[in-house]
């Protein structure tokens, strides 16, 4: 086995050669701005140790990462009463897409397109104060990880409420059809806002160990963890995610500041963060990189 050291800076020096680096989010003003030219790249192995290389320590926009932490809340509060309300499957649209959701009644393929994710949120934040709901998922992502200097990017979460306009339909949408308990103002005010939260590699990669039943934390159940990591792989890169299981062969989730969070079962929780996106709005360089990992340390599920 190759050291992972050895590999993760080998990695990083392939991706700084890479020109081709895809475009950062525009729909987000303030994420438009970040400069493509940055990679980073941590794993957290079972044993707490975080191995990293390139710009690991730089905080970037967690974005729909921050899906698989309202799930996670999600299900352990509600359990299989949450299905009731979304789907899981995947749903072939991108993340943000408005057309299934008339279509199947309102009730949104899975946790991680965006109405689903909505619906998500609304379920954890039931009738608490957004406030509240934001200090759960931060307090979660703090416990997790072992760092407490994680918080929430106030402008990035304004740029995206100013922008936002297919969120409301979706929003409206949802509430129209009964499958928001919130108004779509207070439901989408908790949503830019843990999408604006702002984290390392090295803080999401340590975070993440939870997924991997690995940190005995206890935080979810076994059922939960295996769940999560199905939908993981299924839908967590939206109509990507067909693409990112035959390259990488890992669960993972993606957001449009450019971070994955991949998941190698029992083995190790891996964060990589380059801003330039793809055409389905994942990671550029995050997916190449993952494939480049898994394939060197043989990490890969199937
Ligand atoms: O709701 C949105 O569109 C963004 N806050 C998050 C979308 C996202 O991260 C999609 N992932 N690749």
């Amino acid at each position: 086995m190759p050291s992972l050291q050895v590999v993760l800076d080998e990695i990083t020096s392939n991706m700084a050669s890479e020109v081709d680096r895809g475009q950062p989010a525009d729909f987000i003003p303030e994420l438009s701005q970040i400069d493509p030219g940055q990679f980073g790249i941590a794993v957290a192995l079972p044993s707490g140790e975080v191995v990293e290389s390139g710009d690991a320590r730089i905080p970037f926009s967690i974005q729909s990462i921050s899906k698989v932490i309202t799930l996670a809340i999600g299900l352990g509060r509600l359990g299989d009463g949450l299905w009731a309300r979304v789907g899981r499957e995947p749903s072939g649209l991108a993340f943000n897409s408005i057309l299934q959701l008339e279509q199947e009644g309102a009730c949104p393929r899975n946790p991680f397109v965006n109405a689903g994710a909505i619906v998500v949120t609304d379920a954890v934040l039931a009738r608490n104060e957004p406030r509240e709901f934001l200090a759960e998922i931060l307090q979660f992502l703090r416990t997790t990880s072992g760092h407490n200097d994680i918080f929430i990017n106030e402008d990035v979460a304004k740029s995206e409420a100013n922008n936002a306009h297919r969120n409301w339909a979706l929003a409206h949408m949802l509430k129209s059809r009964s499958n928001l308990f919130n108004e779509p103002a207070r439901v989408l005010g908790a949503y830019f806002h843990q999408c604006a939260i702002e984290m390392t590699c090295a803080q999401l990669a340590s975070a993440g160990r939870f997924l991997i039943n690995a940190n005995g934390t206890g935080l979810i159940s076994q059922d939960n963890v295996r769940h999560i990591n199905a939908l993981m792989m299924t839908c967590g890169h939206y109509d990507g995610s067909g693409e990112f299981a035959y390259r990488v062969g890992l669960p993972g989730k993606s957001g449009v500041g450019g971070g994955i969070l991949a998941l190698a079962p029992g083995r190790a929780a891996i964060a990589i963060w380059s801003p330039g996106l793809n055409k389905q709005g994942n990671s550029a360089l995050g997916t190449m990189a993952a494939e480049q990992l898994a394939r060197r340390m043989g990490w890969s599920v199937f």
